[in-house]
């Protein structure tokens, strides 16, 4: 049977709104691009040499016609951007009940991690039907998350977490991609995303060795690498208490705030001169190239449930 399939599958609830758009500009463009070449067709054979046409080409106003070819264009440009938009903020906001996972990239391997601690290399389970939310980083150069199926990219970069969502759609067995050449083997660096029901995802998650979840492996680091020496309840040292402050604003020496997300966690360990809170003294230490990413994330998987676990009384 002949099989050429113009569009990858649509396995993702992003997928047909990406798709829409991209037939759109096809029409779009396509149609451009056709009436350029009758305008040049008719152009050429009306100005061919040889014909009677008049050639002197007066000048000669026409206001309707200049408005015309203002507005028109204008109007198309805006409405694309408003189409391009309204997909791109759906993309770029997780809805908050998302299930997250945490990916890190490195020549030349995807590495998964699971909330209850699962640990996959070039594969990643997830159950359908539910939003998911990855955070993503680099433990060496660019790389870039790529599943067709879902249509969803995001490029993975070094010192800095980003994020992507989607909710898969379709059970089944999908291609993931690094899409940002990142060296020798990039072309190798992918792997697949396993799409189960969600009963056949619980069981998966049950199944294989028996593995803690990653606010404990963040735990055990916080007291591996001396954290809760300084930020433990009983330490006598002058520094911030993290119970809750996860998602809080925290107000910085200087006078502004920023919100204590996944980001302000990891500078802190890692740069902690860059925000300082306000009534502390700068004495943290810098964590930079003693932590691993994976470590990292644990540890703000820890700090993230201490603070939920704080927050669940005073916010509904
Ligand atoms: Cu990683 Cu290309």
């Amino acid at each position: 049977m002949f099989n050429f399939p113009l569009w990858p599958q649509q396995a993702s609830a992003q997928a047909r709104q990406v798709d829409l758009l991209y037939i759109y500009l096809l029409l779009l463009s396509g149609a451009i691009t056709f009436a350029i070449f009758l305008l040049i067709i008719y152009f050429s054979v009306k100005y061919r040499r040889g014909s009677t046409a008049i050639r002197t080409n007066p000048p000669r106003g026409h206001n309707l016609l200049e408005w015309t070819w203002i507005v028109v264009p204008l109007g198309l440009a805006l409405f694309t951007f408003l189409l391009g938009a309204v997909v791109y903020i759906r993309m770029e906001r997780p809805p908050s009940g998302a299930m997250e996972i945490n990916v890190i990239g490195k020549q030349w391997m995807w590495k998964t991690q699971h909330p209850t601690g699962q640990r996959e290399i070039n594969e990643l389970h997830v159950p359908a039907g539910r939003p998911i939310k990855l955070t993503m980083a680099s433990q060496d150069v660019i790389h870039s998350f790529y599943i067709p199926a879902f249509r969803i990219k995001q490029d993975v970069l070094p010192g800095r977490y980003t994020t992507i969502w989607f909710t898969p759609t379709k059970t089944g067995t999908y291609y993931l991609h690094c899409a940002e050449y990142c060296g020798t083997s990039h072309a190798e660096m992918g792997g697949h995303v396993i799409v189960m029901d969600p009963a056949d995802y619980e069981r998966w998650l049950a199944g294989g060795s028996q593995q803690q979840g990653l606010a404990q492996e963040g735990a055990a680091l916080f007291r591996q690498y001396g954290c809760s020496g300084c930020h433990g309840t009983n330490a006598t040292v002058h520094a911030p208490k993290l119970e809750g402050v996860y998602g809080r604003p925290v107000p910085l020496e200087g006078g502004h705030t920023v919100v204590a997300d996944d980001q302000y966690i990891r500078d802190s360990i890692l740069l902690p001169r860059k925000d300082i809170a306000a009534g502390y003294p700068p004495i943290m230490p810098s964590f930079q190239g003693q932590v691993t990413e994976e470590d990292l994330l644990k540890l703000i998987a820890y700090i993230k449930s201490i603070g939920v676990a704080e927050s669940t009384g005073s916010q509904p």
